[in-house]
């Protein structure tokens, strides 16, 4: 059984396009009767994971070299983003910690030469901070500029990394 929950952040919808994918993927990439991928809002995502859940995707938008605080998503309002209540940042704080569980993160960036940081890079150590002892870096997927769009064949590049990591957990080396 492979039971999948994604939480994902997303202001303008690039990361939740992505995140989408992303489930597409692991749905190619299971035996069909192979558990459930579930795709929750960071705003709606549970404190407590449910103990069926073999692998966790947390992902969002990357700001200001890291993931979101109320002050970037604020800004990101004045550009015509939808409201969101949290961040991925402010979930981290208040999930309660699976030392055990797989966890794998991923971010929305803009391709700019010489701009770093990366939200999964961010969540990723945060939720390690936190007591998710396996969270790892996952994939940065490029957006066009502040409201995406996607960049071409970013798409295929997240369903292709579903599937990938459908196999890996498969293969328990995730
Ligand atoms: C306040 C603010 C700060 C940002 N800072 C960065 C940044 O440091 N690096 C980057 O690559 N993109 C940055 N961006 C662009 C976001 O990464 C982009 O809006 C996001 O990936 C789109 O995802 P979403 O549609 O899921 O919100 C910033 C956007 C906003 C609104």
């Amino acid at each position: 059984m492979m039971n999948v929950l994604i939480v994902h952040e997303s202001m303008f919808g690039n990361t939740r396009t992505i995140a989408s994918a992303v489930a597409d993927g692991l749905h190619q990439g299971r035996s069909p009767d192979d558990g459930a991928v579930r795709l929750v809002h960071v705003d709606d995502a549970p404190t407590v994971i449910p103990a069926d859940v073999d692998l966790l995707l947390v992902g969002g938008p990357t700001h200001a070299l890291g993931m979101t605080r109320p002050r970037t998503r604020q800004d990101a309002l004045t550009q015509g983003a939808t409201a969101a209540g949290q961040g991925v940042r402010e979930w981290i704080q208040a999930v309660t910690p699976r030392p055990e569980l797989r966890v794998v993160t991923f971010d929305t960036r803009v391709h700019v030469t010489m701009l770093p940081g990366s939200a999964a890079n961010a969540a990723a150590r945060a939720l390690r901070r936190r007591g998710f002892d396996r969270a790892q870096r996952g994939e940065s997927f490029w957006v066009q500029g502040t409201p995406g769009p996607v960049v071409a064949g970013e798409l295929d590049r997240a369903r292709d990394w579903g599937v990938e990591l459908a196999t890996r957990v498969r293969q328990g080396v995730a």
